[in-house]
Order: C-alpha cells, then structure tokens, then sequence
C-alpha cells in the first residue's frame, strides 16, 4: 500500500501548508503586493462577478480539458508562470517546478531571477521550457536571449510591467533580499523554521545563478536585479530589436490594452500575456480578468492571462472570456512549498479535476468549445 500522504483538499489548505514551512520573510515575498494589497482582493473579486450559465442535460460523459495552441496540444490549458527566486522557497525550486510541469505536459517559464540557471533548467525534466527575460542591460539581455536559444527554450516572454520595482511593502519591512541579511529578526524568523533552514543551509544559500560568476558586472547586475533596476528606456523599438534577435514564439507579459496588443502584433509579437503580475506593481491597475472581458471580440492574437488565478473554475472562467492558457503564479509555489515537488503536482492535478467538475456540471465537454455564452455577471453585485 503507498504511504503517500492523501493530497490536501483545496489551494487554501497548501497555503497554510507553505505558511507553516516558511519563514515569515519568504511567506511575505511570496504572498504579497503592492501598496496596501487592494489589487490581490481586486484580482479575486473580479472572477466572483461572474457566475456559471450551465447548460443542461448535455452530453458531457467524455470530457477534454485540453487546448491546442501554435499547433501543440496542452493537456490542460495551463502554464506555470516565471517567478523568482523559487529557491528561496525550496533548493531547486526551479527545477522542481519544470519537472513537475513536464511531467504534466505543461510549459514552465523560467524568470531571469531565477536560482537555477537557464542551463540547468533546460536539463530538467523533457517538458516545454519558456524563458522569461527581464532586460537589465540591452547587452546582458542579448547574452541571455542566446543562451535561452541555444539551451533550446521555445519561446521568449518578455515582462514589460516592471520599469521600476512596484513598492512592496512586506518586502521593505522585512528587509528581504538574496543573499540574506542575517539581522537579528530575520535570525528569529528562521530560528522558528527549522525544516526551512536545514534545507537551505544544506543547499548553500540561493543565488541570481543566471549571474552567478565571479564576474564584477555579474554582481553589480545581481544588485540590480534585486532592486528592479530595469532598462527603464526599453520601449517600442527596443521591442524591435528584441524581435529580430529571437526567432521563435515571442510573448509580452503584462500588457493591459487592447491597442497595445494591436501594436504589438504589429510588432511581430505571438501572444500577450494579459497579467498584472499578481498586483506586485501598480496597487490599482485592472485586474486582468476585467481587462480581458473587455477585450473586443476580434483580437487575433492569442491571449494568454495571470493573476489571482486559484481554482479550476477561475480557469474555465478565463476560458469562456476568450483566454487560451492561464498562468499559475502563487498556487504552484504554495505546492511548492507546502510538499515539494510532489506538492506542485498536486496543485496542477487538483486545479486540473476542477476544470474537469467545472467542465461537466457547466454541461460543456471540451475545454475549446468554451465561450462567452457560459458567464453572465452576477445580478447581485
Ligand atoms: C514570488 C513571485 C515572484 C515573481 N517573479 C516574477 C518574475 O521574476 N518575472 C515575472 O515576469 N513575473 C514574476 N512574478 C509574477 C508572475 O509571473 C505572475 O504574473 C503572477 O504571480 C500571477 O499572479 P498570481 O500569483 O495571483 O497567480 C512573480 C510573482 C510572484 C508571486
């Protein structure tokens, strides 16, 4: 018989899970936002307007959660969306993440910020490897968009909503940065986390492992990176550039319009990412559910959306709002967290057998024959 624990019954349960597992200091990074947070509740409350129209008595005894997209069939219409510093939250966190996808048939972004390196995660696991660049310096970026390339990553995001570092403030008040400062709250923090600690001690502290050579510039960009120094110059034709230097599947992340997805398709861009980074930046910025509800029903190119994204039902809500794929931001790191590897796979099968019940009690069999004709707003808001 397996000894495998059961996995845990619902996203709020690996949330807790992950509470208890991290130092306070990792938690806040991972959970917070800007300003005073109204953009995560902002993110949350526009998927609960909008309710389910079902329909009923249809056959709905074989049912396809899956979606194709750029000719590729996606097993569930997911991706694990690029977040940094994942070793902070476990060694190889990264790494875990893309194995876990690959296993699922899913893409898995990997953040410049990462703590493994591009290289590394390219040997992870056979799955769909996504690199998403932050562009610090043009020449530095040119250097990563090569080593994505010939590391074989199939598509290039590039997060176009971080000019500057959004204020977080749990993140100020905690005094968060890698490598760690040990000060005597932090010592405190990791004292009373001890599974935690004796992880990371035995791991070697994390560290931007994209940057990590004995290089000064390496360090100086390091620094950087921590305080969102971007190329705040990066505009329009930059983008340009950018295009011309990668010739695969190229995506903007954080987008919020629809005449800037025209404009970036004009630019040559593939798809949008319609995201606003988990309301780690601006604090009162649409949420982009809203945003994509919005959208007039013509866009051509494909939409992919983020953010506030927790159940299977968010999911097939983004669906019939005209997304593709959705991006799991916090939920898989909670998985994280919370179990490991494993944990991240329970999190992709769980929200994977929500989109399932959500596919059958809405009477709809297939994830692509979603469509606007499923939601209404709720009358009572
Ligand atoms: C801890 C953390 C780190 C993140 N780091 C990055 C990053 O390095 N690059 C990036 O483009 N987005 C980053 N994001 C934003 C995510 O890609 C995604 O847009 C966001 O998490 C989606 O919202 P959700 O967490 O509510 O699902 C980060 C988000 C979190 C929570």
């Amino acid at each position: 018989m397996s000894r495998h624990p059961a996995p845990l019954p619902d996203l709020d349960a690996y949330r807790r899970r992950a509470a208890r597992y991290l130092p306070r200091m990792v938690m806040d990074y991972v959970d917070g936002a800007a300003g005073s947070e109204r953009g995560l509740v902002r993110n949350r409350a526009a998927f609960a307007r909008v309710l389910f129209a079902p329909r009923r008595l249809t056959d709905v005894a074989q049912r396809d959660p899956s979606v194709t997209l750029w000719g590729q069939r996606y097993p569930l219409p997911l991706a694990i969306a690029p977040t940094g510093l994942n070793g902070v939250v476990r060694p190889d966190g990264d790494l875990m993440l893309a194995r876990a996808a690959g296993r699922a048939g899913l893409p898995f972004c990997l953040s410049t910020a990462s703590t493994s390196s591009i290289e590394q995660v390219a040997r992870a696991g056979d799955g769909e490897k996504w690199f998403q660049l932050y562009v610090l310096h043009r020449d530095q970026a040119k250097v990563f968009v090569k080593r994505a390339l010939d590391a074989g990553y199939t598509t290039l995001i590039l997060t176009v909503d971080v000019a500057v570092n959004g204020k977080r403030l749990r993140d100020q008040r905690s005094g968060f940065k890698v490598p760690f400062r040990m000060t005597p709250r932090i010592l405190m923090d990791v004292a009373r986390h001890p599974a935690w600690a004796v992880s990371q001690l035995r791991h070697g502290l994390p560290e931007l492992a994209n940057f990590a050579s004995a290089d000064a510039t390496d360090a100086t960009m390091q620094a950087a990176l921590m305080n969102r120094q971007m190329d705040a110059g990066f505009d329009w034709q930059a983008l340009e550039a950018l295009r011309a230097a990668w010739p695969h599947r190229l995506i903007l992340k954080g987008l919020t319009s629809a005449a800037e997805m025209r404009r970036a398709q004009a630019a040559g861009v593939d798809a949008v990412i319609l995201s606003n980074h988990g309301a780690r930046q601006l604090e009162d910025v649409a949420a982009p559910f809203d945003i994509l509800r919005g959208l007039p029903g013509d866009t051509a190119m494909p939409v992919l959306l983020d953010s506030g994204i927790r159940t299977g039902e968010d999911v097939v809500k983004a669906l019939c709002a005209g997304a593709r794929m959705c991006l799991l931001g916090r939920a898989t790191l909670y998985g994280l967290a919370a179990r490991g590897e494993t944990g991240i796979s329970e999190v992709i099968a769980m929200i994977g057998a929500e989109i399932d019940t959500t596919l059958a009690l809405l009477g709809c069999s297939r994830a692509s024959g979603l469509g606007p004709d499923y939601i209404l707003d709720d009358p009572v808001r």
